[in-house]
């Protein structure tokens, strides 16, 4: 049966993909406590509903960074989400285009800026940043994003250490992936997987790489990092934010962000735009969740900055919540990797289609007919 919901792709993407592989995408770190709480805080949340308002066709179109946009969400990114299918960036990108919606191609994708760019072309990219410790290698990576076009820079600040995601080791299934019996038999057990997205690079590109890697620097997906400079950068300060700043003349948005103090901050060094997230809780398990951090940092943002906020989006409703908590758009990250791992481009172009309906029905049932009119006042006040 055709999908209906997220969860439904969800479902089809943990049949298809190697159990490590499929927990890698799905959980949290630690305890899992962010991870649950981005949910129960989400679902807790009631709307206002408003009757005999004319929503025969509510409008779910927003104007981001000057940029006209059918609907307020950008997909997110997502490192080695070329794993989940074979050029599974490229077929985020192109879903992404299908929809008229922005795809961000993170640092540590399976494939590069310049072949998303060429393979889907027309795609509204951009570019998230991950800073490495040698900071001219950073450096190459904004010259190649400026000469593609890319005029939208995610700087990723949330991520000092590699988070402790017990669940990865548990199934050995991190990067670098060590071969293990375990994980060769999880492997063996998702032939549709072992041959449609795994045997298909070997047998022409080869193990998947960090795409924007250097070449001289460039680790095999089963291999550790041996080099210190293309290691993510562990001493990162608003120093390096301002460098960033000095260097990037396009739109410079700082993601991770969940303090009022960090956003004014952001805005002190001259950022354009922040991203309210917990990193879907993957990182800090005992960080606020996102929906209860954004409307403090929305007041000290004032319309002076772009907002956009993310984790744990998988309804039309979520998209709602946020925007009513005071977010001018949405990232998603899970919910395109889902449809990717289960379908390819139609997987994805099929997640967006759904959180385009229900945003379209959640709209209707608040009696919003446009998403300005989803202020605060369409939270139900618990
Ligand atoms: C598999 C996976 C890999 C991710 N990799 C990155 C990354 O490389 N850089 C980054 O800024 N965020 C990364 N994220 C976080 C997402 O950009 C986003 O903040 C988060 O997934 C939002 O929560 P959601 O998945 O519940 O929508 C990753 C998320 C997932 C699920």
């Amino acid at each position: 049966m055709k999908p209906l919901n997220v969860a439904d792709y969800r479902r089809a993407a943990k049949k298809r993909l190697p159990r490590g592989m499929f927990e890698y995408i799905d959980r949290g770190t630690e305890d899992e406590v962010g991870l649950r709480g981005i949910r129960t805080r989400l679902d807790a949340t009631k709307l206002e509903q408003c009757i005999l308002n004319d929503v025969a066709k509510p409008d779910t179109s927003t104007v981001i960074f000057g940029e006209k946009l059918p609907l307020p969400v950008i997909i997110s990114p997502t490192a080695v989400a070329g794993l989940v299918w074979h050029d599974g960036e490229v077929q985020l990108a192109r879903a992404a285009r299908a929809a008229g919606i922005p795809f961000c191609v993170a640092t540590q994708s399976m494939t590069s800026m310049e072949d998303i760019a060429a393979r889907a072309a027309g795609t509204n990219l951009w570019f998230q940043l991950y800073v490495f410790e040698d900071r001219q290698l950073t450096r190459d990576l904004l010259r190649r994003a400026k000469a593609l076009g890319i005029r939208n820079l995610l700087f990723t600040a949330d991520t000092p250490r590699s988070p402790k995601k017990e669940w990865n080791t548990r199934n050995g299934f991190g990067i670098p992936i060590k071969p293990t019996l375990a994980g060769g038999l999880d492997v063996l057990v998702h032939p549709r997987w072992s041959v449609s997205v795994m045997l298909r690079y070997l047998m022409t590109t080869g193990m998947p790489t960090y795409a924007h890697y250097p070449p001289e620097y460039r680790t095999r997906i089963t291999r550790a990092l041996v080099w210190d400079n293309v290691r993510l950068a562990r001493r990162l300060t608003w120093e390096d934010f301002s460098e960033i700043r000095r260097e990037w003349d396009g739109n410079l948005i700082l993601k991770g962000v969940l303090s009022p103090a960090d956003a004014e901050r952001a805005m002190l060094h001259g950022a354009d735009g922040i991203v309210v997230s917990c990193h879907g809780g993957r990182n800090l398990d005992s960080a606020p969740v996102a929906l209860d951090a954004l409307p403090r940092i929305a007041d000290v943002v004032a319309g002076r900055m772009t907002v956009l906020a993310d984790s744990g989006i998988r309804r039309g409703s979520d998209i709602v919540k946020y925007l009513a908590a005071g977010a001018d758009a949405v990232l998603i990250g899970r919910a395109p990797l889902y449809g990717t791992a289960a379908a390819g481009e139609a997987g994805a172009t099929g997640v967006i289609e759904i959180l385009r309906e229900e945003l379209d029905h959640c709209m209707a049932f608040t009696g919003r007919t446009r998403l300005s009119e989803i202020g605060r006042d369409a939270i139900w006040p618990t």
